[in-house]
């Protein structure tokens, strides 16, 4: 009996779309390869729990769909039946020998079911809108699906504010171009996203570090640094931090409105992972509305490979934003706006949120179980946990060394600002292994080199 035993989504109606889903999903993540041998219709039927029928109805839709082909007195596979280049698999993916746990990925097993929205989209009359330039700022009903979005992270707008960008990066892209002048100072977490630092390398920028804690930014910090200088932007990740996963609390979030407010300084509150904290204070852009650049991302709570993000902004920067997007990219191509529109609009995100969200909290478990002798900071849903090094270690030798033994990691270096020492820490991404059995056997890797003094691993030339 071939063995596949899939994880379905009961709330799926009917229950064989559940089925095809999993297969996308499995074959998507990796977990089934091609050519693989299925469950007969039979044996999958007992292990689900479901009629033969449903399964067979699934095959058949999941066939349909070049996900998978039957062949006469073999068997069920995946893949599909004919040779055709452009259906073999994409996956370009760091070697399978290696367990990447360095990128934050947001856990490719529970994305939507492309396939399907896909087919919904092809029944449609007026596809031609989608091959054709459409508004620099994204289409009436992609903005107004942004504004949607940007409520499920606390923020109240109106489509005028919203614009439809190529994802959260290039999102802040777009806001940097507006807001900013080669040779201005941005002010930033003293650990930031390293897609902030390529941002600043991009457009000139002078980033400057204000101490944090554990709970985030301390406003008194930043507005020292305000006194100190002229100051333009303030960038942060008040929920759910990348890398240390801290969520700022509803006093600091207030404070740090207030004093931008006194020192006339925008801010830049990119939140891509604030559905997955358990309810973390209001954004500070409801403290804040006039100047702050909110990012809504899409990628980490749905899917990272559609590249859209939304950013609500004050009404009156949105032309120059406009702007900005032609610049860059003249639009976000329809087309792919429009699929997380129907995901939006339909409730597909929400679930798809729920999904990842189950998986991160099983996988919080997991590293809670093997790394039990270390200390680490994270959320019970994030996606990656910050992992504080015993005092023998560098960040960088302790990456070397899990790199040597086939587990990718990110040092504190990465994420840190200026010249100062960075702390002995490194970024575990739970989110990115493609499966449960490769996370545990790369967490088990990390475990057994915690306990390792890095003079009995091999000196790096
Ligand atoms: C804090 C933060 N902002 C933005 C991004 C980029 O997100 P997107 O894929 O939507 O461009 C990431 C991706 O890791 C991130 O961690």
């Amino acid at each position: 009996m071939t063995i596949w035993a899939p994880e379905i989504d009961i709330t799926v109606d009917p229950p064989y779309q559940a089925i095809v889903q999993a297969l996308s999903a499995d074959i998507g993540s990796g977990r089934l390869s091609i050519d693989q041998r299925l469950p007969t219709h039979r044996d999958l039927a007992e292990t689900l729990g479901m009629a033969i029928g449903t399964v067979t109805r699934a095959y058949k839709e999941a066939e349909r769909r070049g996900l998978i082909r039957g062949e006469v007195g073999r068997g069920t596979f995946v893949g599909r039946a004919d040779a055709d280049p452009v259906a073999a698999p994409i996956s370009e993916s760091a070697a399978p020998s290696v367990i990447d746990l360095s990128c934050n990925y947001p856990i490719y097993s529970e994305a939507p079911d492309l396939g399907e929205a896909l087919g919904r989209l092809a029944t449609r009359s007026h596809l031609h809108e989608f091959m054709r330039y459409q508004p620099h700022a994204g289409m009436r009903r992609h903005r107004a699906a942004g504004a949607k979005w940007a409520a499920r992270f606390g923020v109240a707008c109106d489509p005028e504010s919203v614009l439809v960008c190529n994802g959260a990066q290039h999102g802040l892209t777009i806001v940097f171009c507006t807001l900013a002048e080669p040779g201005d100072v941005i002010l930033t977490e003293a650990l930031t996203y390293p897609g902030m630092k390529a941002v600043a390398r991009l457009l000139h920028l002078r980033l400057q570090a204000v101490e944090i804690d554990d709970e985030g930014l301390i406003p008194d910090a930043f507005d020292a640094a305000c006194r100190r200088q002229k100051v333009t932007a303030l960038y942060l990740m008040p929920t759910i931090h990348n890398p240390t996963t801290a969520v700022l609390p509803d006093s600091r979030r207030r404070a740090i409105a207030e004093i931008a407010r006194r020192h006339d300084v925008a801010i830049v509150e990119d939140d891509v992972h604030r559905l997955l904290a358990d309810p973390a204070p209001p954004p500070v852009a409801s403290y804040a509305p006039e100047r702050t650049y909110f990012i809504a991302g899409y990628s980490k709570a749905v899917a990272a490979g559609i590249r859209i993000g939304y950013v609500a902004a004050p009404r009156e920067a949105i032309e120059r934003l406009v702007h900005s997007i032609w610049a860059t990219c003249w639009m976000v191509a329809p087309l792919t706006a429009e699929i997380a529109t129907l995901w939006i609009e339909d409730g597909t995100a929400d679930r798809i949120v729920q999904r990842k969200r189950a998986e991160a909290e099983a996988r919080q478990q997991m590293a809670r179980n093997i790394l039990r002798n270390a200390a680490y900071k994270t959320q019970p849903h994030a996606f990656h946990i910050w992992l504080e090094l015993p005092p023998k270690w560098r960040s960088a030798e302790f990456t070397v060394e899990a790199r040597r033994r086939g587990v990718g990691i990110t040092p504190a270096e990465a994420f840190s600002i200026g010249d100062g020492p960075a702390p002995k820490a490194v970024r575990v991404s739970l989110g990115a292994a493609e499966s449960r059995e490769r996370l545990r056997s790369g967490l088990s890797t990390i475990a057994a080199i915690l306990a390792l003094s890095p003079d009995a691993c091999p000196a790096v030339v």
